[in-house]
């Protein structure tokens, strides 16, 4: 084997493995806690999420959270109330809401012992709350020492068996369609691994609720077969009488690999057409890029040259025409650089984050991972934003270097914080814990403010120290006519149509990140994310590319802000997508829901169209540059 052929395998099944392992990859985020028999095992619990029925059909009826001890909900309360945990900035925003429990489970004993919690009444009001919420199919979520409690489920596909995080606050199926019953009683199974004598772990947490309905006065028999369900009546105050029960369970699934039955793929061969679909979406466009485009350029190259040797009083034609105009100033040079510096910025993060994620980094154990190196990455790449957006503005030839540096660090927080802001008041308006507490905002400010805008300013005055970018051709002191430029080649049309190949280069994979981000659905296919990053990356390029090459040859020398608006089109598809998602697997009942659903949709959205606006942008300048260096011009 040669040399070449050698590193080609080598590449090809170091892709392989990182694709195939990377749904079970991850370093285990603490070290284990050793349990001794007898000793406390915690339960926590989380917010109540709106839970993604496992049948196809099904659709999420609400978006938002609800804390465990919200008072309408009447669960048992542990002796001098409630403490919450502390968490991890990514966890709080992703709407975790932890609090300690009354349960007491100690390791291996009280091995399935039926044991009432508490009794509670529920008045008429409550009731009602909770019939509501069971029909929107909210789960109760329950941490035993940072592993969630799942329901056990049997991919129907592959008949694989999984965890499903989280468990039925209620059942509002078939005979309860009308008059839902709660589950009351809850039979824990706790699976432990023992690594050596009277060393126990926490590999596994199962738990099957049920609802029982005999007298709620009498105490709990948890083996009760043939009694009725516990329905709550919303005309007069219920008695309603919690219970459970713990089975320790003996694995050998190893405390290392605990996760791994929760980090379920559904259905990876999708995962695998979406990828090829994008590769073939790739190689065609490349394909066509090096065909049309550098053999006619290429032409044209010498052509133009020969033509002006020659004397001839043959006029130029095509993009030559146009050298003295592509690089005057476009309209609006510093809405157009703070643009590409944010977009920057964002590209870094996205970016960094997504290495981090592949290398395993992000463990599910370490709640709220992704969301924390997410807003690091994003604050300390203030710096390339700033930089980035300070350069391209002097090479635009702007003068205002403060407005510049000013407008690129706080424009696009304040939008952001500003639509978060709104939601958060609808979220407390709706009761719903997904709001974002004072402290946060408070840290995220500082975060942003406090740390982005400087490094953003640092990175401004590097930028305008090293200065504008040196042009191959001079500009012409008065601007050409422009001719008529075809209908697809308007700035909007041309964004709508450019932004297709992209788009369809990531949309199967988009269902699956809409689906984790808006249903709580686990998403750990990092490897193929990635991969479809970069191949979202690589054909936004090359659209935006071909796109401005198509208008400099239309005699169009106003390529600036097509550029980016071609490569930010696939935003506009992403947003009717978003819309598609919602009308066919969203059945939102809550006007507060829809709101926050818009609103976090037009968030993606904006985010997608500076990152791949920037995109396009900076390799459409290169392309520009690259191109009028190659001809001669007099
Ligand atoms: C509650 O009261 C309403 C109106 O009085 C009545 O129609 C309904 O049947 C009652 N529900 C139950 C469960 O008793
Ligand atoms: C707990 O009880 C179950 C069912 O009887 C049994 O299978 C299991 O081994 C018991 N576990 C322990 C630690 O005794």
């Amino acid at each position: 084997m040669s040399r070449a052929t050698q590193r080609k395998a080598l590449a090809a099944s170091v892709l392989f493995s990182l694709l195939s392992c990377s749904n079970a990859f991850y370093l285990p985020g603490a070290a284990p806690h050793d349990y001794r028999k007898g000793e406390e095992v915690k339960l926590f619990v989380n917010a109540l999420t709106p839970m993604l029925a496992s049948n196809d059909h099904a659709k999420l009826r609400s978006l938002i959270n609800y804390d465990y001890y919200n008072p309408s909900f009447h669960f048992c309360e542990p002796e001098g109330g409630p403490k919450s945990e502390p968490e991890s900035l990514g966890s709080i925003l992703f709407g975790d809401r932890i609090f300690n429990s009354p349960y007491d489970i100690k390791m291996l004993e009280q091995n399935t012992t039926c044991q009432t919690l508490c009794r509670q009444d529920v008045p008429a009001e409550d009731a009602k709350f909770i019939n509501d919420r069971i029909k929107e199919d909210y789960a109760l979520n329950w941490l035993v020492d940072g592993l969630p409690a799942a329901e056990m489920k049997v991919d129907k596909k592959t008949g694989d068996i999984f965890y499903d995080m989280g468990f039925n606050l209620g059942d509002d199926e078939d005979e309860f369609i009308d008059n839902p019953a709660l589950n009351n009683h809850y039979e824990i199974v706790l699976k432990y691994h023992s690594p050596s004598p009277d060393v126990y772990r926490v590999v596994g947490v199962l738990v099957w609720p049920s609802s029982l309905g005999d007298n709620q006065d009498d105490p709990a028999d948890c083996d009760a077969t043939n009694v009725k369900h516990l329905q709550l009546d919303g005309n007069s105050t219920n008695r309603v009488r919690y219970s459970y029960r713990v089975t320790w369970s003996e694995s050998d699934t190893p405390w290392a690999t605990r996760w791994d039955n929760y980090l379920h793929i559904f259905d990876p061969r999708i995962h695998w057409f979406s990828l090829i679909n994008s590769i073939v979406i790739v190689v065609f466009l490349c394909v066509m890029v090096s065909m049309i485009l550098l053999r006619t350029v290429s032409r044209d190259i010498t052509h133009y040259n020969n033509i002006d040797l020659s004397e001839d009083i043959q006029e130029d034609y095509g993009w030559k025409l146009v050298h003295g105009e592509v690089f005057r100033t476009p309209q609006h040079p510093m809405i157009l650089s703070v643009l590409v510096g944010n977009g920057a910025q964002l590209c870094a993060m996205v970016g960094v984050t997504l290495v981090f994620a592949l290398l395993g980094f992000l463990s599910p154990s370490n709640r709220g991972s992704l969301a924390t190196v997410m807003m690091i990455c994003w604050t300390l790449f203030g710096a390339v934003g700033g930089y980035i957006s300070s350069r391209i503005y002097a090479s635009m030839g702007g003068t205002d270097k403060r407005k510049n540096s000013f407008l690129t660090a706080t424009i696009l927080p304040t939008i952001v914080f500003g639509v978060v802001f709104l939601l958060d008041l609808f979220l407390l308006s709706a009761g719903s814990s997904g709001a974002v507490p004072f402290g946060t905002i408070l840290l995220i400010v500082v975060l942003w403010f406090g740390i982005s805008a400087p490094l953003s300013a640092i990175g401004s005055y590097f930028g305008s120290k090293h200065g504008a970018i040196t042009h191959p051709v001079r500009v012409n002191p008065i601007p050409r006519q422009i001719p008529p430029t075809p209908r697809y080649l308007q700035p909007w049309a041309a964004a709508l149509l450019a932004g297709i190949l992209p788009f369809g280069a990531a949309f199967v994979e988009l269902y699956f990140v809409l689906s984790s981000l808006f249903a709580s659905r686990a998403y750990y296919a990092f490897g193929f994310l990635a991969l479809t990053a970069g191949v979202v990356a690589l054909t936004t390029a090359t659209v935006s590319i071909l796109f401005t090459y198509f208008i400099l040859c239309a005699e169009e020398y106003r390529w600036h802000w097509r550029a980016f608006l071609a490569g930010g089109g696939s935003a506009f598809w992403l947003f009717a997508y978003g819309v598609f998602y919602w009308a066919s697997r969203l059945s939102l009942g809550s006007f507060s829901s829809v709101v926050l659903y818009m609103g976090y949709l037009l968030l993606l959205c904006l985010f997608d169209f500076l990152i791949t606006g920037t995109i396009g942008f900076v390799a459409a300048y290169w392309a520009v540059r690259k191109l009028y260096s190659a001809i001669r011009v007099d």
